[in-house]
């Protein structure tokens, strides 16, 4: 049996501890969207706005939350204009719709890019002058309207989260606005609402979770406390996201999946995401790859590089997923995760290299000359990457895996 002694135990503590920040108020649970009308009338409001999108109204989802808030005696208008992921551009039509109904209260029901205009707009709809927080010129500090969220995949985390990402479709590039005071008031997180979520969506968003997970737990600003949420959300993504994705009437593992997202968004919240994110945002920038795609397809090809530089995690993670035990020959757990992220793609029926995507060799070094400009991701990554060590990774992942179960490490 190995022992620890108390050097090895201390090994990687950090020697300072900043803020832990986490959304005051979260219910998960079946049935808990019905809970909507009751939270409504404790605010005493008269009008409340839904944000959402085309995929979440077709489904009648839309329609669903808009009887709820009208059974609470509230006036309900809906602002459903976002397809695809979000641009600053659709945020400012969002803020300009907001600000004409005067509503002091923001519903966002859907996927990351729903979520994401709701709480940003929920900021922003009470200020005179936008341009200087979209730029990032000057952090917003306080917010006046409510803002409720429900997630319906699984997900981006956003619902837990201080970030809301869109477009810059000057700079063909994806940015984040980040702000305590995009926490919302409530998530309310009711895995039934994940059940009618595509297969290739849940795919992606569930994958974006576990890329919470492992980029935060290896980040240089993980702490024991973020490391405790990353551990327990790679362990329940690796025995809920087959089924869910494959079947998708299986609540149990939506649930599951409902879990990862929220477990996996709080630690990215506090530590941090780092080099997978930065590779994936140029993508979604010029070529619009959903987010979700982009960082399933890179993360076994940056962490076969990143992992280099953090072979005991790599064990550690080794072991969450059930690969196996590797505590005493780490250096081969960084091959089998590599191993499993790659598989996934295959499992889940996710794209397997980006020229697969589209992308085009030629665009390869601008993408990484973008890449290696996202310094805020950048620095979290144990591994420190340059315009050359991103250009390798970018040209690894334009092939992919290769036909005949050759290794990648
Ligand atoms: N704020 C954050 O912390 C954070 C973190 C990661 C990603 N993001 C952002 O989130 C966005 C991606 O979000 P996403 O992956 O959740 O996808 P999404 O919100 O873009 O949704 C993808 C598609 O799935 C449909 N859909 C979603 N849930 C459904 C359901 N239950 N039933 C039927 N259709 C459903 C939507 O209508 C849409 O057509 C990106 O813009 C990304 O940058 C934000």
């Amino acid at each position: 049996m190995m022992t620890l002694t108390v050097k090895n135990i201390n090994r990687a503590l950090p020697t300072t501890y900043s803020n832990f920040l986490s959304i005051e108020n979260l219910r998960l649970g079946l049935d808990s969207v019905y809970s909507l009308p009751e939270e409504l009338k404790k605010l005493r409001v008269k009008k409340a706005v839904i944000i959402s999108d085309k995929g979440i109204e077709r489904v009648g989802m839309v329609q669903h939350v808009l009887e709820l808030v009208e059974s609470a005696g509230v006036q309900a208008t809906t602002f459903t204009e976002i397809e695809g992921e979000p641009t600053f551009t659709l945020l400012k039509r969002a803020i300009g719709f907001m600000k004409e109904v005067e509503s002091k209260v923001i519903i966002g029901i859907g996927g990351g890019s729903a979520l994401d205009v709701a709480k940003a707009t929920a900021a922003l709809a009470d200020k005179e002058y936008i341009a200087p927080y979209l730029s990032g010129e000057e952090t917003i500090s306080s917010r006046s309207i409510k803002c409720i969220l429900l997630p319906t995949t699984s997900g981006t985390g956003s619902e837990v989260t201080m970030n809301a990402i869109f477009g810059d479709e000057e700079q063909e590039i994806k940015r984040g606005i980040v702000s305590k005071y995009l926490l919302p008031d409530l998530a309310i997180i009711d895995p039934y609402l994940t059940r009618s979520c595509p297969p290739r969506v849940t795919a992606a968003s569930g994958v974006d979770a576990f890329t919470h997970a492992i980029e935060s737990y290896v980040s240089v600003n993980a702490t024991p406390l973020t490391k405790m949420y990353a551990e327990k959300a790679m362990k329940l993504f690796s025995s809920n996201i087959t089924k869910a994705v494959h079947n998708g009437q299986n609540i149990e593992s939506r649930i599951g999946m409902s879990w990862v997202s929220v477990l996996a968004g709080v630690s990215l919240a506090n530590a941090g995401v780092g080099a997978v994110h930065a590779l994936a945002y140029p993508l979604g920038g010029k070529y619009h790859i959903e987010h979700g795609i982009a960082n399933a397809l890179l993360l076994p090809f940056v962490f076969e590089k990143v992992g280099r530089t953090c072979t005991e995690e790599m064990a550690e993670v080794a072991m969450y997923l059930e690969l196996g035990d590797y505590t005493t020959r780490p250096h081969d757990a960084l091959k089998a995760v590599v191993h499993y992220l790659y598989d996934l793609l295959t499992t889940l029926e996710l794209p397997t290299s980006l020229a697969e995507l589209g992308i085009k060799e030629d665009d390869l070094p601008v993408l990484a000359e973008q890449a290696s400009q996202i310094d805020r991701l950048l620095v979290n990554t144990p591994y420190q990457l340059n315009e050359k060590s991103i250009l390798e990774i970018y040209r690894k992942a334009f092939q992919g895996v290769l036909k005949g179960g050759e290794t990648l490490c």
